[in-house]
């Protein structure tokens, strides 16, 4: 039998064809525009995304037998609120998880119905992208708008939605809602209310792994598969990528190197981060997992390579940049495009070089942007030691694992050995193996991933050069705290 993940990315949806043994038989990507109104808003068009997953599927099965076709599982950007009318008519553009636009809403959260309560009523304190305080801006700055929501999505749920006819979420992308109860998995009618919206508004929920319902007639009329082609809840695009990695059971790691960049601890029971630095979500494999983020990762990589030095050679930019130049550079890049969740939580942080001098290349700059974004990823890495959990190794997926060189800056600034699965599309494939699951291919997530996720690359960090980075972290760590109330005045 043939599955397919879908990896509802941000830049991109990128898709992926399984068959029941976990070999994958294609890969295809499509990307749609990204819209920035306002510096730190962004914004997508869903009917975008279910344009091009229609569009991706018709050619990443163009050459199998479609009649193998069982199963399709998503993987989706998470927190993004997308809001449809009686008539199932998207409403606005949808609100994206990196979207800095709340700072009032989350303050009020935080501040006036006050961590605590929050913290009991989900296990979770409010983050600008969440999508409980998008729901509370749309309700202050656009009424009209507010008024006609019939229902409440996520990202990949529109796409469910649309497949399936079927308006549902699953436990991991529900819990960067702000409005689940983690714990309880169930939704938190307190939440509800102070957000001013109704159960009926909101998706049924099923865990990651359960079959949502079949595909509709038209659409598998249109793809040319079968109408018994099964649709599961798919999961957050973390909860996915985690799937994809193997990162199930007690402790184990896995980093994205996304558009975003993430840190997630499986867990097999819910735990809270009293300091806050880590969400406390549901995990796809029917567990928990907490997790730090930062929301600019391999998009500063891109950014800087594409819109500032005008270059798609990703790999001719980075090839002379030699183990002896690493842990030597002078040049610090703060990664806040889009503002910092992990650990910073401050909507109004930017990106900045420092330390630059007459004898600075674009080579120490490129340096510095994959440095700064691996710094980012070891403030997340703190805040998970900091709750006496110990890390010594961890797979990584994500675009950003396409780079040798940065995947070593990476395994040294975390001083920890860096594991590589067969494929970087975590998100994607751990869509399909959900569907497979769902689709009883397999007995249970874990036994799927035991069987499919193949190791195939280690990197270990070498003691020196994991030296050199301690010391530049160090002096990292000190730049977002000098520079704080300089973000907040600019
Ligand atoms: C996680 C988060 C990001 C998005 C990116 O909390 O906001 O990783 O899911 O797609």
């Amino acid at each position: 039998m043939l599955y397919i993940g879908i990896d509802l990315g941000t830049s991109a949806v990128k898709l992926l064809l399984m068959n029941e043994k976990g070999e994958i038989k294609n890969v295809v990507s499509r990307e749609y525009d990204i819209f920035f109104p306002q510096s730190g808003w962004s914004e997508q068009n869903p009917e975008d995304w279910f344009k091009e997953v229609l569009n991706g599927i018709d050619e990443l099965t163009v050459n199998c037998d479609k009649n193998q076709i069982a199963g399709i599982g998503a993987g989706g950007q998470m927190h993004g609120l997308v809001i449809l009318d009686k008539e199932n008519t998207v409403i606005r553009p949808a609100i994206l998880w990196n979207d800095g636009r709340t700072n009032e809403e989350t303050d009020y959260l935080n501040n006036k119905i006050g961590k605590q309560k929050l913290s009991e009523c989900t296990g979770n304190i409010a983050f600008a992208g969440f999508t409980a305080p998008k729901i509370l801006w749309l309700k202050k700055h656009e009424p009209e708008a507010f008024s006609k929501i019939d229902k409440i999505m996520l990202p990949k749920d529109y796409i469910n939605y649309m497949l399936s006819g079927v308006h549902c979420t699953d436990y991991s992308d529900a819990s960067g809602t702000l409005l689940l109860d983690v714990k309880n998995k169930c939704w938190s009618n307190e939440m509800l209310s102070i957000c001013g919206i109704k159960q009926s508004q909101m998706p049924k929920l099923f865990e990651s792994y359960e079959v949502v319902g079949t595909i509709k007639k038209d659409i598998a009329q249109k793809l040319g598969i079968s109408k018994e082609v099964k649709i599961a809840a798919g999961a957050g695009d973390n909860a996915a990528a985690a799937i994809g990695t193997a990162t199930v059971g007690e402790g184990s790691c896995n980093i994205s190197l996304g558009t975003s960049g993430t840190v997630f601890i499986s867990s097999e029971t819910f735990k809270a981060d009293n300091a806050n630095a880590l969400h406390a979500f549901a995990h796809a494999d029917g567990k928990f997992h907490l997790m730090g983020c930062m929301l600019s990762a391999a998009s500063c990589n891109k950014w800087w390579l594409e819109d500032i030095l005008k270059t798609e050679e990703y790999q001719k930019e980075q090839q002379n940049i030699s183990d002896d130049k690493l842990g030597e550079n002078h040049i610090y890049y703060l990664p806040y495009l889009m503002g910092e969740r992990a650990p910073h939580n401050d909507t109004n942080a930017r990106s900045c070089f420092i330390g630059l001098s007459m004898n600075s290349t674009r080579e120490d700059m490129t340096q510095a942007v994959l440095e700064g974004v691996a710094f980012g990823i070891r403030d997340s890495l703190e805040a998970v030691k900091e709750l006496g959990i110990q890390v010594n190794n961890s797979t990584i997926c994500g675009g950003g694992a396409k780079s040798p060189l940065w995947k070593k800056i990476l395994a040294n600034v975390l001083n920890i050995e860096l594991i590589t699965p067969e494929t970087e599309q975590g998100p994607g494939y751990g869509g399909a193996i959900l569907a497979a699951v769902a689709c009883g291919e397999y007995a249970s997530v874990n036994d799927a991933v035991k069987k499919l996720v193949h190791i195939t690359d280690k990197i270990v960090p070498e003691p020196k050069m994991a030296e050199r980075y301690e010391k530049r972290y160090q002096t990292f760590r000190k730049l977002y705290p000098t520079l704080k109330n300089i973000f907040t005045e600019i």
